[in-house]
C-alpha cells in the first residue's frame, strides 16, 4: 500500500461498496434491474401479488388471461403497457386482441400502487408481474424477474398483426416472429408451455375440423386426434355463442404444469400452431423431453419469461409512468 492512503475498516469499505453497487444499480439505464421498487416503493411486488391472488380466488380464468396479456402487451412495441391504453385506433382495438383479458387486474393494482407511491411503479412492470405471479399460483415456478420497465406512449392497431403471431402460421413463420424478437427456437416450445392453462374461442381451432348435416366430424387437419377433436366439436357445436370457450389444456387447465407436452405427443394439441411443434423435425425433440421432464420445463421456462418479459423495454428517462394505465399522462 502507498505511503499516506487513507485505511478503511473493512465492515465500512464493503458497506461503502454495496451502497455505491446498490445505487449504481439501480439507476443503471437501458436495463433491468432486480427489485427496483426497493427503495421507492417497497410493497410493489406485494401489492401486485395480494391483487391477482384474491382476483384469481374470485375469478379462475384470471391467470390464463395474465399470461396472454403479457405475451400481447411485449411482442408488440416491447413490454410497455402499450396494450392497455384506450383510444380508436390503440392495439388493444385490434381484433387480434379482442379475447385478451385481464386489465382490470392490472389497473386494480396500479390504484393502489398510486396511492401508497404515486408515480412510481409502471403498468408495464405490473402486467410482467402480475403474470409471473399468474403462473405461480396455479402451479408453477416462482421466478425473480427484474424491474424497473417504463410505460411506452405509443400505441397503434396498424403494429399488431406485423407482431403478433397466429394460429395459422407455418413453423418458418413463428421461428421468424420469435427471432424478430431475439427468441429462440426453444423459447418458442417453452413460451408455447403458457397453452396448459387458460382457455380460447371455438373460432381459434374450429377449422382444424368439420360437422357434417348429421353431426358427423370429418377431420381436416390430420394432426389432430379424432377422439379429442370429437369431444371439440360437441364443446364447439356450429350452433354454439361466439362467446364459447374451451380449455387449452383438456386434461389440467387449470394448472400450470407439464402436461401441454404430454397432450402434444397425443395430438391432442388444440391449435394448428401447438400440433405444429410435434410435426416439426426441429421442435419433437424438445417436445419429447418437456413432456418426460417438468423440473426441466420450469427451469427453462424461468429462462424464457425472463426473455419474454425484457423485449424492447423502456428504462432510464424513457416512456413515463402513468398514472392510469388506460391513458398517456396529461
Ligand atoms: C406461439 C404462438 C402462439 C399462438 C399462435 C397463440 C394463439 C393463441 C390463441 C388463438 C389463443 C386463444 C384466444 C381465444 O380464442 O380467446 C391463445 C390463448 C392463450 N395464449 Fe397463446 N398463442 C401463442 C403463444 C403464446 C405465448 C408465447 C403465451 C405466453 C407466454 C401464450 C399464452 C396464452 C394463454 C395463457 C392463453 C389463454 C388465454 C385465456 O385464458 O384467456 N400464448 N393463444
Amino acid at each position: 500500500m502507498e505511503k499516506g492512503a487513507m485505511v478503511f475498516p473493512f465492515p465500512i469499505a464493503v458497506s461503502c461498496l454495496f451502497i455505491i453497487v446498490h445505487i449504481f444499480a439501480n439507476s443503471v439505464s437501458g436495463s433491468l434491474v432486480f427489485n427496483f421498487y426497493a427503495a421507492s416503493c417497497p410493497t410493489a411486488e406485494l401489492i401486485v401479488r395480494n391483487t391477482v391472488s384474491s382476483s384469481s380466488s374470485s375469478d379462475p380464468s384470471i391467470p390464463g388471461k395474465l399470461l396472454r396479456l403479457v405475451f400481447h402487451d411485449c411482442f408488440v412495441e416491447g413490454c410497455d403497457a402499450s396494450l392497455m391504453l384506450l383510444g380508436n385506433n390503440t392495439e388493444k382495438s385490434d381484433p387480434a386482441n379482442r379475447s385478451v383479458g385481464g386489465f382490470s387486474v392490472i389497473e386494480s393494482a396500479k390504484r393502489v400502487l398510486e396511492f401508497l407511491c404515486p408515480g412510481t411503479v409502471s403498468c408495464a412492470d405490473i402486467i410482467a408481474l402480475a403474470a409471473r405471479d399468474a403462473v405461480e399460483i396455479v402451479g408453477g415456478p416462482m421466478i425473480e424477474i427484474p424491474t424497473g420497465r417504463r410505460d411506452g406512449m405509443v400505441s397503434v392497431a396498424s403494429n399488431v398483426r406485423p407482431n403478433i403471431l397466429d394460429t395459422s402460421f407455418t413453423m418458418d413463420e413463428m421461428i421468424n416472429r420469435f427471432s424478430s424478437k431475439g427468441l429462440s427456437l426453444f423459447d418458442l416450445v417453452i413460451l408455447s408451455g403458457a397453452h396448459t392453462i387458460g382457455a380460447a374461442h371455438c373460432s381459434s381451432f374450429r377449422d382444424r375440423f368439420q360437422e357434417d348435416s348429421k353431426g358427423k366430424l370429418t377431420l381436416i387437419d390430420k394432426t389432430l386426434d379424432n377422439t379429442y377433436a370429437d369431444e371439440l366439436m360437441k364443446e364447439c357445436p356450429l350452433s354454439a355463442s361466439p362467446s364459447v370457450t374451451v380449455n387449452n389444456d383438456p386434461e389440467t387447465s387449470m394448472v400450470f404444469d407439464n402436461q401441454y407436452y404430454r397432450n402434444l405427443l397425443t395430438n391432442k394439441g388444440l391449435f394448428q400452431s401447438d400440433s405444429a411443434l410435434l410435426s416439426d423435425n426441429r421442435t419433437r425433440k424438445f417436445v419429447e423431453d418437456l413432456a418426460n421432464d417438468q423440473e426441466f420445463f420450469f427451469e427453462s421456462w424461468g429462462q424464457s419469461f425472463l426473455k419474454l418479459t425484457s423485449i424492447g423495454v423502456k428504462t432510464g428517462d424513457e416512456g413515463e409512468i402513468r398514472s392510469s394505465c388506460a391513458s398517456i399522462n396529461a
